[in-house]
């Protein structure tokens, strides 16, 4: 399926929320159509490692804690689905996972690919045309946090919310780092025996969690949002405007990377080390809420 709903309180055609999402719209049909294979925008094999399922599903990546106690019969959604990797991941658990991107090349795929899922293309700020009060659970990965615009993950928040059931779920994925505002600029540097450097330097690159950087010419690693732990707390408070309870946990992406005495020890492609040691994300963050407000 590909209309786009458009809703009423929706910022028009030329707003500044609507000129960033052609913005991402052209960078990943350019990215779809330039990568030879059409996966995920990103390093296919290393997402491929991590363990989405087990901290999407489970409270604190717990597997004694499942976020339901039964998921079959229930329905799921992706936000920014990409060609549906994690859809079809999640239908190992689900009865039914659908998903909704802004990108038609997207989509396509992920059609293609994924008989028995419906999917949609969306105008960048919502979930789509996906039927209101359907969902049990939606769930998104390294998409949102691609987003450094605050108002349009603030809209697609809103539009979720539309679409989950009254006792519906989320976890939501972002990157984490445990310095930030503060980005390494240089790797860990041995000065002389047991004594290393590294600079840092306040990020003006990337988007704190409120920032609405919407002129932004660059995604997907580009410009993203970044949470660090000063952040933390709004976060609870923004997200306990939608959902009476507010969990995070962290999946630890920082590790093997080398440093003071400490060679790179982990495979390039490890769940547990980022595909780039340079990467500034140290945790993958999972946001996770119960008890819908809206
Ligand atoms: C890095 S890919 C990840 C795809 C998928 N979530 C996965 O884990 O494989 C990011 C995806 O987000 C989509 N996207 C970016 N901005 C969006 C927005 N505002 N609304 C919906 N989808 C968006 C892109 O088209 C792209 O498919």
């Amino acid at each position: 399926m590909s209309s786009a709903a458009r809703r009423d309180d929706a910022p028009g055609p030329d707003s500044a929320v609507s000129r960033y999402a052609e913005m991402q719209r052209a960078y990943y049909e350019h990215a779809a159509r330039n990568n030879p294979e059409s996966w995920v925008v990103g390093h296919y094999d290393y997402h491929e490692r991590v363990p989405y399922e087990t901290n999407l599903l489970f409270l604190h990546g717990d597997v004694r804690r499942p976020i339901f106690q039964d998921f079959r019969g229930r329905a799921a959604f992706d936000i920014a689905c990409g060609e549906g990797r994690m859809v079809r991941r999640m239908r190992n658990f689900f009865q039914k996972v659908d998903g909704a991107d802004i990108s038609q090349v997207m989509i396509d795929l992920a059609e293609d690919r994924t008989p028995g899922s419906d999917f949609w293309v969306t105008d960048g700020i919502s979930a789509g045309a996906a039927p209101s009060g359907f969902y049990d659970f939606a769930f998104c990965t390294i998409s949102l946090q691609h987003i450094c615009v605050f108002e349009t993950r603030d809209l697609i928040l809103k539009d979720i919310c539309r679409i989950l059931k009254p006792d519906g779920k989320i976890t939501l994925q972002y990157g984490f780092s445990r310095n930030y505002p503060a980005l390494p600029i240089t790797p860990v540097q041995e000065v002389s025996p047991g004594v290393a450097t590294q600079i840092f330097k306040i990020d003006q690159q990337h988007a704190r969690w409120f920032d609405n950087k919407t002129d932004a010419q660059a995604t997907n690693g580009g410009c993203d949002v970044v949470v660090g732990p000063g952040d933390l707390e709004a976060l609870a408070g923004y997200f306990g405007q939608y959902f009476e309870t507010v969990d995070f946990w962290f999946h630890d992406v920082s590790i093997g990377r080398g440093g003071l005495g400490q060679p790179r020890i982990l495979p390039p492609v490890h769940p547990n080390s980022h595909m780039t040691d340079d990467c500034h994300v140290t945790h993958l963050m999972f946001i996770h809420g119960t008890g819908k407000k809206i």
